[in-house]
């Protein structure tokens, strides 16, 4: 290590969040240390297709203003968002992009230099940057990995990859390090301020957007250590994942495909969304997803149709502007420009998570998260798109400053949340995977209802996870905690809102109470 000022900070996680995070420490001189457990930069970041949303000078050129995108993300999150959050971080984007381009991202551009925008759904304004046409998750993580390795070259950061987190270590209430699981055996690393960047959930779900990888390892950590998780009920299911059963290597397509213009419709060429919103295809996500289900709840099956939009723009638009998927549909023995692609709504992100304060800290002191696993409240009931990399990378430099100047015992304010805790399970029913990824995904889906929600919570509670393997029983566990939390949230919530959707709901919004929850007799260290 180089000389370093300050506490030594602990990342957990290495996707933009973990990866921004570990910069802005190295600029400010703090020795840091980057645990993550897979290869650095493995998980779900790098496969983000549209973008990430920033208004910026050539944008407020054109008439969008960061009020616009605040306003877009206030009305996505279906009111439930925390405007200062909100605010902060559509105000901090400009400047983000030029940190990024510092650290040679290199964005789309025209001929004459200007950002090539896209548009998404429930954007008033061009205003997605990308890199590579669809592949910009992977172009933010290039750079930024490389940004890291030559500062752990250079000596101003140490990296542990295949490293699971499965412990944090707490000595009279003070945290002191966190446990790990690397080659199988368990070692500790001392320190008493950790940013837990660990993404999403998505293998709760048989179809998911996410990677294996994203097993919730974050909330099962920060919930073990008496950490308040908060919107937990608030999951978002993409609309446009390629039949995962009769095409698993398909994947998804992004968004910014029907921002150009792409339609849905039923097998019999029925389209459906203008009738449903306003904003036809281009309506939030909740509302497309919702559709898309309700379609095949009703014995449809939903196409993504393009063809128009290449026959418009003209022969090879769409494999320049899509090149991934394009490239991901062709193995897969499909074609966007010729023929309509039959698609389902399938998990893609968490608005809930571990409750922060824009800087990032939990309620637990020396704790702070950033990312999919943290509940900034920036997204409300509902993210809108291309705003999950801007705020990953906001608030983690957000919580990295904080990591480096708080007094000990700072923590952020829960007194707006309705807290309850959660009872100990009986633990007496094996759960495997696949078992828990069936029950969550036929109760916690698109559609919900109070008989299935409660009887998901019976079987929850009186299960215990099985897994061969520390690592895979680790990540099973923390999937089982965050569905429990997640499950206690959606019986809570009896009316719909965002992406909660209740089919048995009494109509009326609640979009004022927010719910937070603890373990209950959580024992700090165990
Ligand atoms: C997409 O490209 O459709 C996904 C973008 C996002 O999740 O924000």
């Amino acid at each position: 290590m180089t000389k370093t000022t300050g506490r030594h900070l602990v990342i957990i996680g290495s996707g933009v969040a973990g990866l921004s995070a570990a910069l802005e420490a190295v600029r400010l001189g703090s020795q840091v240390t980057v645990l993550t457990k897979d290869a650095l930069g493995d998980g779900n970041s790098k496969l983000a297709q549209g973008g990430l949303s920033a208004v910026t000078v050539q944008g407020v050129a054109a008439g969008d203003s960061v009020q616009a995108h605040v306003a877009d993300t206030l009305k996505a999150g279906a009111g439930h968002c925390g405007v200062n959050a909100v605010q902060l971080m559509c105000a901090a984007a400009g400047e983000l992009v030029a940190t990024l381009e510092d650290y040679a991202v290199n964005f789309d551009a025209n001929a004459d230099g200007s950002y090539q925008l896209g548009l998404e759904a429930a954007h008033s304004a061009h205003r997605i940057l990308h890199v590579d046409g669809d592949a910009t998750g992977a172009g933010l993580i290039d750079a930024l990995r490389q940004a890291v390795r030559l500062a752990h070259k250079a000596g101003q950061l140490e990296i542990i990859e295949y490293a699971l987190a499965n412990g944090l270590e707490f000595a009279d209430d003070q945290l002191r390090g966190v446990s790990y699981l690397h080659d199988d055996q368990e070692l500790v690393l001392e320190t008493d301020a950790v940013l837990l960047a660990t993404g999403g959930l998505g293998s709760l779900f048989t179809a998911s957007t996410n990677p294996a990888g994203a097993t919730a390892d974050g909330i099962g950590l920060a919930a073990r250590a008496g950490a308040v998780i908060a919107d937990a009920e608030f999951i978002q299911f993409h609309p446009t994942l390629v039949d995962p059963l009769k095409y698993p290597q398909a994947g998804m397509i992004s968004e910014a495909v029907r921002g150009e213009g792409a339609i849905l419709v039923t097998e019999s060429g029925d389209r459906f969304m203008p009738a449903i919103h306003e904003l036809a295809e281009l309506a939030p996500r909740d509302v497309v997803a919702r559709a898309i289900h309700g379609q095949n709840l009703a014995g449809h099956r939903v196409f993504l149709d393009a063809r128009a939009v290449e026959q418009k723009q003209g022969a090879g638009f769409l494999t320049r502007r899509f090149p991934s998927i394009s490239a991901r549909l062709k193995a897969a023995g499909l074609d966007l420009a010729a023929q309509p692609i039959e698609v389902v709504a399938a998990q893609h992100y968490w608005m809930g998570g571990i409750h922060t304060d824009t800087k990032g800290r939990s309620s637990v002191p020396g704790l702070y998260a950033a990312g999919e696993c943290a509940n900034t409240m920036v997204h409300g009931a509902n993210r809108l798109a291309s705003n999950s990399l801007l705020e990953a990378m906001v608030f983690a430099r957000q919580a990295v400053r904080a990591m480096i100047t708080d007094q000990a015992g700072r923590v952020c304010d829960t007194s707006q949340l309705q807290l309850s805790e959660l009872p100990p399970a009986k633990n007496d029913a094996p759960l495997e995977l696949h078992q828990l990824q069936t029950l969550a995904s036929e109760h916690l889906g698109v559609h919900r209802t109070g008989q299935g929600l409660q009887s998901l919570r019976s079987v929850l509670e009186s299960s215990a996870p099985v897994a061969q393997g520390r690592r895979e029983l680790a990540e099973l566990t923390n999937l089982w905690i965050t569905a429990r939390i997640i499950t206690q949230g959606a019986i809570r919530r009896t009316s719909s809102l965002g992406a909660h959707h209740r089919l048995d709901a009494q109509d009326g919004q609640q979009a004022a109470i927010r719910y937070g929850f603890r373990l209950a007799q959580t024992k700090r260290s165990d």
